[in-house]
C-alpha cells in the first residue's frame, strides 16, 4: 500500500481512558513504597524541616502514633533516621542496646508488628563531626567504621528491625554487616545495601532535617556522580558480599544506573528518590509551575520504568492518602 498515510498507528491505543490503562506498561503500588522518617529524641513538638515543606521530625514520645497512623493510611514500610542529642567522635549511641536507633525500631515494631522498619545504619547523625564513621586524621577510618557497623546491625536487630540499611558508604561494609549478624543470631535479617551512593547535592534539605554537623564533603567514601562503570562494580560486590537488595542514591538523575544495575544483577533494585528530588517539586509546585500530583506519579513511575522494584520517598504518605 502506498500512500502518503501512515499503516502503523500508535494512537489507537491511545483513544480513551480506559485502552490507556489497558496497554499501560509500568504501575507502582503501595507495596513498593518505603516511607523515610526523621524521629527526633529529647523533644515534645513536630518540627518542620522548611527545606522539605510537609515533612516534619517526629518527636520520639509521638513514633508510635505516627506508625499506626501510617499504617492505616496503607503504608507498609517505614525507614528510621534519628535525630540525635548523644554525638561524640565515633556515633556511639547507635550501638547503645538504650539508644535512639534501638529505641526507633522497638518502638515502631510495637505500635504495628506487621510495619516493615528498616533501619538506615550509619554514623552521620551521630558523630559530633558529621562524617559516616570514625575519623583518623581528616580521613574517615574504614576499617574501624566497619567494626562499629557491625555492632550498630546487631542492636537494631536485637531491637526488632526487619532490614539493616547500611548508607556508610565504607569499603566492606556489607560483609562485615553480614557477618556480625550471623554471629549474633540474626542470618535471618536482610541486608538492603545502599550500593550505588552517589556524592550528591540533592542531599541537601536532608542535611536541615537530621541536624547534620558536617562541614566540608563526602566525596572520599561516597561515589563521583559521573561514574558509570564504578557504579555497576560497587553494586555488584555488595552482591558478592551478600547483599539482599541493591539501592541507587539518588534515583530521577540516575535512571541510566538504575538500568544498569537491574541489567547486571537478579537482586531486587531499590532506589531512593531523596530529599533534593522531594524539595525540587515541592517548591516547583508552590511556585505554580508545575502539577505537584502529576509530577509525582510520573517521577516515581519513570524510577520503576527504568527498573526499580522499590522506591523510596517523602511522598510516600502523600499518595497512600490519596488512594495511590
Ligand atoms: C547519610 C545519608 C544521606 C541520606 C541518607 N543517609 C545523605 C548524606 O550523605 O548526607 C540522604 C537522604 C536524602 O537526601 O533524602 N548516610
Ligand atoms: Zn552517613
Amino acid at each position: 500500500m502506498s500512500s502518503q498515510f501512515p499503516e502503523a498507528r500508535p494512537r489507537r491505543l491511545r483513544r480513551s481512558p480506559e485502552l490507556r490503562s489497558l496497554f499501560q506498561e509500568t504501575e507502582f503500588t503501595l507495596n513498593d513504597l518505603v516511607l523515610p522518617i526523621f524521629v527526633e529524641e529529647e523533644i515534645d513538638d513536630f518540627v518542620p524541616i522548611t527545606s522539605m515543606p510537609g515533612v516534619m521530625r517526629i518527636p520520639e514520645s509521638k513514633l508510635a502514633g505516627e506508625i499506626e497512623r501510617y499504617a492505616r493510611a496503607g503504608i507498609k514500610s517505614v525507614m528510621t533516621f534519628g535525630v540525635s542529642h548523644h554525638l561524640d567522635a565515633s556515633g556511639s549511641d547507635t550501638w547503645n542496646e538504650r539508644g535512639l536507633v534501638s529505641r526507633m525500631s522497638a518502638i515502631a515494631k510495637d505500635a504495628v508488628p506487621e510495619m516493615i522498619v528498616m533501619s538506615d545504619t550509619c554514623f552521620c547523625e551521630y558523630t559530633d563531626h558529621g562524617h559516616c564513621g570514625v575519623m583518623h586524621g581528616s580521613e574517615v577510618d574504614n576499617d574501624r567504621t566497619l567494626v562499629n557497623l557491625g555492632k550498630q546491625a546487631v542492636a537494631a536487630a536485637r531491637a526488632g528491625a526487619d532490614v539493616i540499611a547500611p548508607s556508610a558508604a565504607m569499603d566492606g561494609q556489607v560483609q562485615a554487616i553480614r557477618r556480625a549478624l550471623d554471629e549474633a543470631g540474626f542470618s535471618h535479617i536482610p541486608i538492603m545495601a545502599y550500593s550505588t551512593k552517589f556524592a550528591s547535592a540533592l542531599y541537601g534539605p536532608f542535611r536541615e532535617a537530621g541536624g547534620s554537623a558536617l562541614k566540608g564533603d563526602r566525596k572520599s567514601y561516597q561515589m563521583n556522580p559521573m561514574n558509570r562503570r564504578e557504579a555497576v562494580r560497587e553494586s555488584l560486590l555488595d552482591e558478592q558480599e551478600g547483599a539482599d537488595a541493591l539501592m541507587v542514591k539518588p534515583a530521577g538523575a540516575y535512571l541510566d544506573i538504575i538500568r544498569d544495575i537491574r541489567e547486571a544483577s537478579r537482586l531486587p533494585v531499590a532506589a531512593y528518590q531523596v530529599s533534593g528530588e522531594y524539595a525540587m517539586i515541592k517548591f516547583g509546585a508552590q511556585a505554580g509551575a508545575i502539577d505537584e500530583a502529576r509530577i509525582v506519579r510520573e517521577t516515581l513511575g519513570s524510577i520503576k520504568r527504568a527498573g526499580a522494584d522499590l522506591i523510596f520517598t517523602y511522598f510516600a504518605m502523600d499518595l497512600a492518602l490519596a488512594g495511590i
